[in-house]
């Protein structure tokens, strides 16, 4: 199984660190730390308002990363990528602009599924409360996995909006997004949460139909501080800027002012061009190690490995699809076409339980071993609810974790 554990500093300074949280985080290979160090030596400028050198390149370095951005997510147009603080607040920012846009009204309804992140219910939430909307939510069936068979009963004239995560945060559940779309057809705004599954599985905007997708840098070997916003340029105008002041403004008079029209009037302010600089740096580092079909390839590998070696322990249960959806595997990628290979129903994150320890008790018996994982709700409080589980652990890879790491898991785990 390849491994790109080298390319990853963290693992020298730590040589002994089992991380198995990348749900949370992933850590930085050397190429992104080298980008950003060599940015901030020779570059680091403002852009938009200066005619200097450095400010110029800065500028050139910052269109280039939503170029790639885009590039990557199978779009052509930088134009339409928005680039905020992160997921949660892109996803703050459409919340407001869907109804500002007329997109929502009182009375609609907009439809979830239940495993959704607390920043794709939360904003949503507020503007419920706010405009009188409903909020349906997509049940999950035995196997953890959204219960596709009951989406047209949900959907009536009232619904508008429907959001879904590419990538459970935590039961690593893939859902077929395509079919998602033929099922609701193209008249209701489709919201892809992208924030597990970029950088780890190719999704494909233009081929699912997405009116939006949404995803946060730090989860694919960039810095903390930025996230992606893609979204069709005809809905640009209607989003509510996130942060009014410079740039964002074509005119201010003493007591009005105009907004610019297109992206820029949604970037309020400094942007985060460090950010910009390393997601740039990580998309480049995806393409060096042969695109992320090869960090798919990896996942696979390993999360049938730490599934066999888990399922093998006595009271461990899975929260989440288990070995047997290897064998049931036909889902096609989200979006990525034929070219995209085999497509899979179940990826890199592994939430468990084991009847003889609390959850937090286990954790923290993993961390005095130096095994990073994490406990609790996930973010995840309403599917919490619903399952009835008091929280539980979870474990989540990327292209540095190595079987090794999952076999000293287990021996910890067979330890306590
Ligand atoms: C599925 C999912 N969506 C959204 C987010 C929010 O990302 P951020 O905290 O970077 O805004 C997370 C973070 O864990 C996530 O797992």
């Amino acid at each position: 199984m390849t491994n790109f554990r080298s390319d990853f500093p963290i693992f020298s300074t730590h040589p002994d660190l089992v991380y198995l949280d990348s749900a949370a985080t992933s850590q930085k290979p050397q190429s992104v730390i080298d980008a950003v160090t060599d940015y901030l030596t020779t570059t680091n400028s403002n852009i938009h308002r200066g005619t200097y050198s450095i400010a110029e390149q800065s500028e050139d370095l910052y269109q280039q990363s939503k170029a790639r951005f885009a590039q990557f997510i199978g779009w052509s147009s930088e134009a339409e990528v928005i680039y905020h603080y992160n997921a949660t607040a892109c996803f703050n920012l459409l919340a407001q602009s869907l109804v500002k846009s007329g997109i929502l009204t009182p009375g609609d309804s907009m439809i979830l599924g239940v495993p959704e992140h607390h920043a794709n219910i939360v904003p949503r939430q507020m503007i419920a409360e706010q405009y009188n909307l409903t909020i349906r939510r997509l049940p999950i069936d035995e196997n953890y996995t959204l219960d596709r068979s009951v989406l047209l009963s949900l959907i009536d004239d009232t619904t508008k909006v429907i959001s879904l995560s590419a990538f459970s945060n935590v039961t690593g559940d893939m859902p077929d997004l395509s079919r998602v779309r033929q099922i609701v057809g193209d008249d209701i705004f489709f919201v892809i949460d992208g924030s597990q599954i970029l950088g780890k599985y190719p999704i494909n905007v233009t081929t699912l139909g997405a009116d939006v997708l949404i995803g946060t840098a730090h989860k694919m070997f960039s810095l903390t501080g930025l996230g992606m916003l893609r979204m069709q340029k005809k809905r640009i105008t209607s989003l509510t800027p996130a942060r009014w002041g410079g740039w964002a403004i074509a005119e201010v008079t003493r007591d009005n002012y105009e907004l610019q029209s297109d992206i820029h009037g949604r970037e309020a302010g400094t942007p985060n061009v460090v950010g910009a600089v390393s997601l740039l740096a990580a998309i480049d580092y995806i393409d060096s190690i042969g695109w992320v079909e090869v960090i798919s390839q990896h996942d696979q590998e390993l999360t049938q490995y730490a599934l066999e070696r888990l399922q093998a322990l006595p009271l461990c249960a899975i929260i989440g699809s288990d070995l047997s959806s290897f064998e049931k595997s036909v889902a096609p990628w989200q979006g990525g076409g034929p070219a995209c290979g085999r497509g899979f129903l179940r990826g890199w994150v592994i939430s468990f339980t084991l009847d003889t320890i609390t959850k937090n008790a286990l954790a923290q018996h993993c961390a005095d071993h130096q095994i990073a994982i994490r406990c609790g709700g996930h973010c995840t409080f309403p599917f919490w609810h619903d399952i009835w589980i008091d929280g539980w652990c979870r474990i989540s890879f990327h292209a540095y974790t190595t079987p090794k790491d999952i076999d000293i898991l287990i021996t910890t785990l067979r330890n306590l």
